[in-house]
């Protein structure tokens, strides 16, 4: 394996964000005490280019992208039919706010919403902000204060958000004067099961705290707004829920007058292998959160889509900044749309997913690999370390660090979870020479034991990383 990765202009790019982006104070220390000690430098590298199922380093390095733009270029890297009709939109009309496409889009939207059942849209910036929207419009239209959301769910980065996630308890620090609002209750991950308990048992506790727990210790049923819950925790590692689980959620929403927020975010738009992933569970919310696929992979765009009396009438709620559906992020959700439709491309996502997790599901027999996960194209390897004084994540690491290295760029931030999101459109034999790429690297790694430098000697958070 390649002493010097990434290569030398790489690296350059890498080492002028040190004194630019957070933790580079932290980068520049914790790289000098490493390198005493004879470690390489983290896996980290910076894109020069990308086309279709493939990104390039800025040594011409070629890469089979899982990465995927976190999850947001469902037909692929700079699709040039999403890019022209972007810049159709941004020549026709700059920006402003009051433009045809708009309506165009809300009418496409409402066709594909589960059910057809939830034909309002509001628009926004992103999936932070439209998470955000969909607890305000929760509150506003019940006029009851809490939401209860999910232990490892992940909702976003600005503060309500923050607070509404449940990925790690470090994201709140210092935001303990803001809570208030938000209940955490446990999600039933399929691993990590308390001990003696069945997986069944633990969805039934899990749905019974929300029944007896909540209203008999923190709050009365009246007062609660809403259940907010990704259906396959993405950010919080793949998991994937069980039917039991989701469609008790409803059950209790329905019996209490809770309303139930997808945020489909990430398993939105065919990741899944269906349009939205509460589709496998026959589960209509009331308010589902839309970010990421809709984007094509160029121009952002995001919304809440809710039923009619939600979101059709209620002046106490407000939302949708300025650059909310923006002609050009419009255009390229259309054009997603119409590439969904002519390719049929959910179904080919479903195609996919199920040959990935037949090549997957054997990678269960290595001793690092704690558990496999696979829904459609929302795919993750959990990982174990098989000694005690060794952190779980520092294998993920290790296998994240060689695929790299060896050619395919996939998720593993400071989790014991690789992630995978091809795009939905990739090709069958690039999507195994990935997959491929990655068992060798895992079989490696449990045979070797982790890389040097993924230890938490290697900090994380350089560019963004
Ligand atoms: C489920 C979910 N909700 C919300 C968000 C936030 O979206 P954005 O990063 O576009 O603000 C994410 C991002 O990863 C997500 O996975």
């Amino acid at each position: 394996m390649s002493k010097s990765f990434p290569g030398p202009k790489t690296k350059a790019v890498l080492e002028r964000g040190i004194p630019l982006f957070r933790n580079g104070l932290r980068y520049a220390e914790e790289s000098a005490k490493a390198s005493r000690r004879g470690y390489r430098s983290v896996r980290q590298i910076v894109v020069d280019r990308a086309e279709g199922d493939f990104i390039w380093d800025m040594d011409g390095k070629r890469y089979i992208d899982f990465q995927n733009g976190w999850a947001t270029n469902p037909v692929g890297n700079a699709h040039p039919e999403v890019i022209a009709a972007v810049h159709e939109a941004q020549k026709r009309f700059g920006f402003h706010y009051d433009h045809p496409l708009r309506y165009d889009l809300a009418e496409k939207l409402a066709e594909i919403m589960p059910g057809r059942a939830l034909p309002r849209f509001n628009y926004e910036v992103s999936g932070t902000e439209a998470a955000e929207a969909a607890i305000h419009l929760a509150l506003t239209y019940t006029q009851r204060r809490y939401i209860v959301t999910f232990s490892s769910c992940f909702h976003g980065e600005s503060i309500g958000t923050k607070l509404a996630s449940g990925y790690t308890s470090d994201s709140n620090r210092y935001l303990e004067a803001w809570t208030g609002g938000v209940i955490k209750a446990p999600y039933p991950y399929s691993a990590d099961i308390p001990a003696g308990m069945s997986e069944s048992q633990y969805v039934d506790y899990c749905l019974w705290y929300l029944d007896n727990h909540i209203p008999k210790c923190i709050t009365p049923k009246d007062n609660i707004a809403a259940v907010l819950i990704e259906p396959g925790l993405a950010e919080g590692g793949n998991w994937i829920p069980s039917t039991e689980f989701l469609r008790g959620i409803r059950r209790l929403c329905d019996n209490n007058g809770w309303l139930m927020i997808a945020d489909e975010v990430l398993t939105g738009m065919g990741r899944t292998g269906a349009m939205w992933a509460v589709d496998h569970y026959e589960v209509i919310p009331d308010i589902l959160v839309v970010g990421k696929n809709l984007s094509g992979g160029i121009e952002p765009c995001a919304g809440i889509a809710a039923k009619d009396e939600i979101l059709g009438d209620n002046l106490d709620f407000s939302s949708g900044s300025t650059f909310a559906g923006t002609p050009a992020g419009c255009a390229a959700g259309l054009k997603t749309l119409e590439l969904y439709e002519r390719y049929d491309l959910v179904n080919q996502a479903k195609r996919l997913g199920e040959l990935a997790k037949e090549i997957i599901q054997a990678w269960e027999e290595f001793g690092i690999v704690q558990q496999v996960r696979c829904n459609g194209l929302l795919m993750g390897v959990g990982f174990k370390s098989p000694n005690p004084d060794e952190e779980n994540w520092w294998y993920a690491r290790s296998v994240r660090g060689r695929m790299l290295e060896n050619g395919v760029w996939a998720i593993s931030d400071h989790e014991d979870t690789i992630r995978m999101y091809p795009a939905l459109n990739m090709d069958e034999q690039t999507l195994r020479d990935g997959l491929e790429i990655m068992r060798e690297a895992i079989e490696y790694v449990d045979t070797h034991g982790q890389l040097e430098g993924d230890s938490p000697a290697w900090p994380t958070g350089v560019a963004g990383f």
